[in-house]
């Protein structure tokens, strides 16, 4: 493990049964309020994406926002949002997934990317995958290419990494 990835899982914070009973919640509020620690995380995504031509940086709603629109920035590049339906004010496109139970979905603006565009997709956790490989489809859909999915933890029991289109991942921190 290097010394960052230990660093955010020392910081990282547990929150038995929340927001359902069984759920071990991983609570990244503490790594966002070390600010040493936010900027060491974005200055190693910053270098693994600096030389991979992105052109934009896609945040999934809620959580990947902050990652992705520090990292959009530190790389010089537009931030695109994906968020959950209802939300976005424009013309969108959407896809829907399925949940361990139920159904969600994602959306995204019309003209958000352009074809040919380069993307990194970024959330703060990868569990059973279904909203990343969803908003893997949405970027697809819309013609740009989606480099590499970024995670600051994967929860790699869940086997997410098997849904996301066969796209290439990275984790920080792996449980
Ligand atoms: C969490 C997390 C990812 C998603 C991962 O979001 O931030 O977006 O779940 O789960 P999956 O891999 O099984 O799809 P959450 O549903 O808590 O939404 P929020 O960030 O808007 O609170
Ligand atoms: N999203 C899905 N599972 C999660 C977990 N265990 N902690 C935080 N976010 C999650």
């Amino acid at each position: 493990m290097s010394d960052l990835s230990q660093k955010v899982h020392e910081t990282l914070r547990d929150v038995p049964n929340f927001p359902h009973e069984g759920i071990v919640f991983k609570d990244i509020t503490p790594v966002l309020a070390d600010g040493v620690l936010f900027g060491e995380i974005i200055e190693a995504w910053r270098e693994r994406y600096a030389s991979q031509n992105i052109t934009s940086v896609v945040g999934i709603e809620s959580r990947g926002f902050i990652f992705g629109a520090a990292l959009a920035n530190a790389l010089g590049v537009g931030f695109t949002l994906v968020r959950k339906p209802g939300k976005l004010p424009y013309e969108r496109i959407g896809v829907d997934y399925t949940l361990e139970y139920g159904t969600d979905r994602v959306e995204m603006h019309v003209d958000a990317l352009k074809p040919g565009d380069r993307v990194v997709v970024i959330d703060d956790l990868l569990a059973t995958g279904g909203t990343c490989g969803a908003s893997i489809t949405l970027v697809q859909e819309l013609g740009a290419v989606v480099v590499e999915c970024a995670f600051l933890i994967e929860l790699a029991f869940l086997k997410g990494g098997e849904r996301l289109k066969g796209v290439p991942y990275h984790a920080l921190t792996v449980y």
